[in-house]
């Protein structure tokens, strides 16, 4: 039990590919009464989400502890993206309700896209469960402790057209004090048919601008030099005040957010390559520090599959959207993607177009996944999720192998060029080392000589491996 406690490393990708990891808070120490222990599964949205939720009970009452056994309020802000990102929560509500028993008083809630898809029947399902709060509901989330404190189990999964929590501050957990995350916008309008977020958030709504570069360049003040700029489809962001005056859309945002400051770097996910313009593609070119590095998810290199996938381009726009970028940024882009192996009716033909789109666009890295049934989405109201789970793990096994050969013969063109890194920690696997990452994404070994944290420093690159580089600073 006790290992299973464990704080596990902190998730450092860029994606929202929803991998099932977890993050734990950090400790404040604010003298309040009560404490709130907060674990984070899925995508950075939803880390993002839970350092809203974390500011949000600061302001009542409670101070964040990384020490579970702790809490008074343990909240688990869930994803529901394949079956087992599911699975993982409910074991680990198992475990949270053998301490609950020994312990009077503790409330457990339930937040984020689990929350939301299964409303009510996860109060049935899970006797452990006090609170179920879905992603618009954060606002409430005290109110709904409270109404635990009073003796009744409490519920929100209400979805807003509206909700951004543009004003509210974030209280960064689990920060390196370099890099943080910015949510520019919630929700998604396009319906890929294998996918639940459109039904666990909602309508897609943007931020406004000026309190997304208001934060920024709160972070920029308190010595962050990195910002990630998040939504499910940037491309698609669009905002327009009140007044009618001011207009923006991603491209502008993006401009704004690298006019904050020249020493803070600039990032976003996820680009949908139906959406990102060459506008976007310019502004990247035009400003130093908003990195050349686009995660741009194709999901599958054949049409037919595509098409329904939904996903509403053709595996030649694909090709095209990558050309765009090589042409208008160059050839030293990062580009990463999302894959999705043994679609329904998926053949061997269709699948060999996947792994030629790997030969083609040349990733530097991927998120591969096999087909996982969804409830309720339009590919499980619609569609035979027909290719067998050996079949799904084969191909899979298959991209991830052409992948490692080509992002390594990407790492390998990448020695002996030399790259500004910005600096985030110590090395994991040593003191005397420290890591960064250089524009294009990729992470940077090297010695630490007399360099810190959030400063800017040119590697030589001298080495290799499957996924790190390493240099030596000239
Ligand atoms: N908005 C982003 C993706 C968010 S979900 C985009 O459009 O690219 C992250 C990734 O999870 C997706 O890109 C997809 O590759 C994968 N994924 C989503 N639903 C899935 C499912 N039902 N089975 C397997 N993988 C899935
Ligand atoms: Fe899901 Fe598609 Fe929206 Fe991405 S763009 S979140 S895959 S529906
Ligand atoms: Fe993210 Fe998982 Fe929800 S990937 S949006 S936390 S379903």
């Amino acid at each position: 039990m006790k290992e299973e406690l464990e704080i596990l490393e902190t998730a450092t990708n860029q994606t929202l590919h929803g991998e099932d990891n977890k993050t734990t808070t950090t400790d404040t120490h604010t003298g309040k009464q009560r404490k709130l222990y907060i674990e984070s599964y899925g995508c950075q949205m939803n880390f993002a989400d839970s350092e809203i939720v974390a500011a949000v009970m600061m302001e009542n009452g409670y101070d964040t502890t990384s020490d579970f056994s702790q809490a008074d309020v343990v909240f688990l802000n869930t994803c529901s993206i394949r079956d087992n990102a599911e699975q993982r929560i409910r074991a680990r509500l198992k475990q949270i309700n053998a301490v609950k028993r020994e312990k009077n008083n503790m409330t457990v809630g339930v937040l984020g896209c689990m929350a939301e898809r299964l409303k009510s029947q996860l109060l049935d399902q899970e006797k452990v469960v006090d609170l179920v709060a879905g992603p618009d509901s954060y606002r409430d989330i005290a109110n709904l402790v409270a109404q635990v404190d009073e003796g009744h189990r409490a519920i929100n999964v209400y979805l807003s057209r509206e909700e951004t929590y543009a004003d509210i501050t974030p209280l960064r957990l689990d920060s390196n004090g370099v890099t943080a995350y910015i949510t520019i916008m919630r929700g998604c309008d396009n319906m890929c048919s294998f996918c639940v977020v459109p039904f666990t958030r909602g309508r897609e709504r943007s931020r406004d601008a000026d309190s997304i570069v208001k934060e920024a360049q709160d972070l920029f003040e308190k010595g962050y030099r990195e910002v990630t700029l998040l939504g499910q489809n940037v491309d698609s962001y669009k905002w327009q005040s009140n007044d009618g005056v001011q207009q923006v859309n991603f491209a502008q945002l993006l401009e704004k957010v690298a006019l904050v400051h020249h020493d803070l770097r600039v990032r976003f996910c996820t680009s949908h390559p139906k959406d990102i313009t060459d506008e976007v593609l310019y502004t990247i070119k035009n400003h130093e520090n908003i990195c050349n590095y686009i995660h741009l998810p194709v999901q599958s290199g054949n049409t037919r599959i595509l098409e329904l996938m939904n996903r509403t381009y053709t595996r030649e726009w694909y090709m095209n959207r990558i050309d765009a970028i090589k042409n208008i940024i160059g050839d030293d882009c990062g580009i990463s993607t999302d894959i999705i192996t043994g679609f329904c009716s998926e053949t061997e033909e269709e699948h060999q177009d996947t792994l030629s789109m790997l030969e083609y666009a040349k990733y530097d890295y991927a998120y591969m996944f096999s087909y996982s049934e969804r409830p309720n989405t339009p590919a499980a109201k619609k569609l035979k999720d027909d290719i067998s789970d050996a079949v799904k793990k084969r191909r899979l096994n298959e991209v991830q192998q052409k992948l490692n050969d080509i992002s390594l013969v990407r790492n390998k063109s990448d020695i002996g060029k030399t790259y500004k890194v910005l600096i985030e920690g110590f090395s994991k696997r040593s003191d005397a080392d420290l890591y960064g990452r250089t524009s294009h994404n990729k992470m940077v070994i090297f010695p630490k000589q007399n360099f810190v944290k959030g400063q800017y420093v040119n590697v030589l690159i001298t080495d290799c491996s499957k996924a790190t580089l390493l240099g030596k600073d000239v």
